[in-house]
């Protein structure tokens, strides 16, 4: 097996899977104000840029070769109401700043999440009654976000609240109003996950959440739920499935692609990017080999793109080689 290990150029022509820089899509926190650069606490390395800094990075990220961004609000909590209604406010964080990019006139693709968690006073996805997420009513409210953020230029919906039903409703809106072209990228496996845990603190929706979302994302145990999870939405029109988190779920990204063929995603959440940092800021592992190799595994297990965090790293180092 050695000779074909035995120098560069041999390993270079027998490598299997190789990461690319087209394979990233790069997750941008947005916030009120001008020229705010906010650090996160637990996710070092990553600031909440204000509208008027967006269009600046995503430049400088699509100049490195990164095709898609993802915008992701940290809305005022005096903004935060029961029903969400922010989420359908034309002038809201991520609407502007979607504006923002496709006025820039950067040739790239924006990418935004469909659910309410970062517009709701309880912190859900969806509306809540009594406790309970109300799935109907919440497709209703999710079908006109996804009207509101096509409107503003976003190019792919990715509805992440897990209700039932949710990828035909957005569709079928989107197609009402004569968006046949915006894409439906669906968190279709998504796991109630622990993992979130940086990225709720990035759009301050930590304190707000009331319990936890297990009536509506997924029991971690599950891989068959997955798999029926991902045969819906692909059949209520979805263009490109997801899975979430990544790291831990790679057996559940591979079985995905395998059975379907579909266009998949990994979602390398903010808690693993957390994990990697961490270590990497602590001088306990290297990160720029660690950040290569795992993102090379995500690539290994099937997956057609990985959105991360660590995207503009990875960039630069395969880059510079
Ligand atoms: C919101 C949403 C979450 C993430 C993406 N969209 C959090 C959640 O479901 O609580 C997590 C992303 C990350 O951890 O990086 N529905």
């Amino acid at each position: 097996m050695r000779r074909n290990r035995r120098t560069p150029w041999l390993r270079r022509l027998v490598q299997e899977n190789q990461l690319s820089v087209d394979d990233l899509i790069w997750p941008i926190f947005v916030v009120d104000g001008e020229n705010q650069r906010q650090p996160i606490p637990s996710m070092p390395g990553v600031d909440r840029l204000s509208v008027d800094l967006v269009a600046d990075a995503v430049g400088g990220a699509v100049d490195l070769g990164i095709p898609v961004v993802a915008l992701f609000p940290y809305t005022d909590p005096d903004l935060k109401t029961p029903d969400g209604r922010e989420a359908l406010n034309p002038e809201n964080l991520v609407c502007r700043a979607t504006r923002a990019v496709r006025d820039s006139g950067i040739d790239v693709g924006v990418l935004c999440d469909v659910a309410l968690d970062p517009y709701n006073s309880d912190g859900h996805d969806g509306l809540v009654a009594d406790g309970i997420i109300l799935n109907d009513e919440t497709v209703e409210i999710l079908s006109q976000q996804a009207l509101v953020q096509a409107e503003a230029g976003c190019d792919i919906m990715a509805p992440s609240d897990m209700m039932d039903g949710r990828v035909a409703a957005i569709r079928s809106a989107l197609d009402g109003k004569g968006f046949q072209d915006v894409a439906v990228m669906s968190y279709a496996a998504k796991y109630a996950s622990a993992f979130y845990g940086p990225f709720r603190d990035a759009v301050g929706a930590t304190g707000a959440l009331k319990g936890d979302k297990k009536t509506y994302q997924m029991d971690p145990g599950n891989t068959d739920e997955a798999l029926r999870e991902v045969a819906m939405d692909i059949s209520e029109g979805a263009d490109m499935v997801m899975v979430k988190p990544g790291l831990p779920y790679l057996d559940v990204v591979q079985r995905v692609k395998q059975s379907f063929g579909m266009p998949t995603f990994a979602y390398n959440v903010s808690g693993e990017y957390a994990m990697l940092r961490g270590a990497g800021d602590q001088g306990w592992i290297d990160y720029d080999k660690t950040v290569l190799e795992m993102l090379t595994g995500f690539k290994r297990a099937g997956a057609d793109g990985i959105l991360t965090y660590h995207a503009v790293d990875a960039a630069k180092l395969l880059k510079s080689g």
